[in-house]
């Protein structure tokens, strides 16, 4: 990505105090996709990269929800494979496999169609945003769980701490994380 694409994003993406409640910080993305522009170059630009950086090629792009439904389906088109999206528990029909992880309080669950990808797939999952890790932990798991390779793990934004070291306490050593 170019220094200036980068500088168009910085100016858009937006930092929020105290959302949803007080004491959390919000990262806000959507202003994005008030510039068709943008977004247009945005998904151009990750799309390039992701050629470049996986000549093997990739066969899939798999989206968190919701906001790697945002441009994941975009950069998908743009690579000529699919997109499959990872969802919350209990949002996707017919057989999927899941996976439980820890959050701050309790645990959720994502899921994967049993069908949208085989042993034989090279993915890559995209997310607007990694903090803690936890999300992209269980993602990359549910994806190995249908016997398919992670090529990349692609977020817009990772959060880093006062002194630049990134803030995931999660071990994402196994994965060649990309982030902008
Ligand atoms: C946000 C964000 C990532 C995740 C990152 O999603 O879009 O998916 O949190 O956090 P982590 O690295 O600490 O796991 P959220 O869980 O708020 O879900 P939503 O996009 O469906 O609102």
């Amino acid at each position: 990505m170019t220094d200036a694409l980068k500088l168009r994003l910085k100016n858009v993406i937006k930092f929020v105090p105290d959302f949803p409640k007080a004491g959390i910080c919000f990262w806000d993305i959507m202003p994005i996709f008030r510039d068709p522009k943008l977004v247009t170059d945005l998904c151009n630009a990750i799309a390039a990269h992701l050629k470049e950086a996986n000549p093997g090629g990739v066969t899939a792009v798999a989206g968190l929800e919701a906001r790697g439904f945002l441009f994941g389906p975009q950069v998908a088109v743009l690579l000529g494979v699919p997109f499959i999206p990872i969802r919350k528990k209990g949002k996707l029909p017919g057989k999927v496999v899941e996976e439980r992880y820890q959050k701050e309080y309790g645990f959720d669950v994502i899921e994967l169609q049993e069908d949208a990808l085989t042993a034989t797939d090279k993915v890559v999952i995209v997310d607007d945003l990694l903090a803690t890790g936890g999300t992209l932990r269980a993602a990359v798991n549910l994806v190995r769980k249908t016997g398919a390779s992670v090529a990349e793990a692609f977020v817009i934004v990772q959060l880093n701490k006062e002194d630049g070291s990134p803030l995931y306490s999660e071990d994402l050593s196994d994965i060649n994380v990309v982030h902008w």
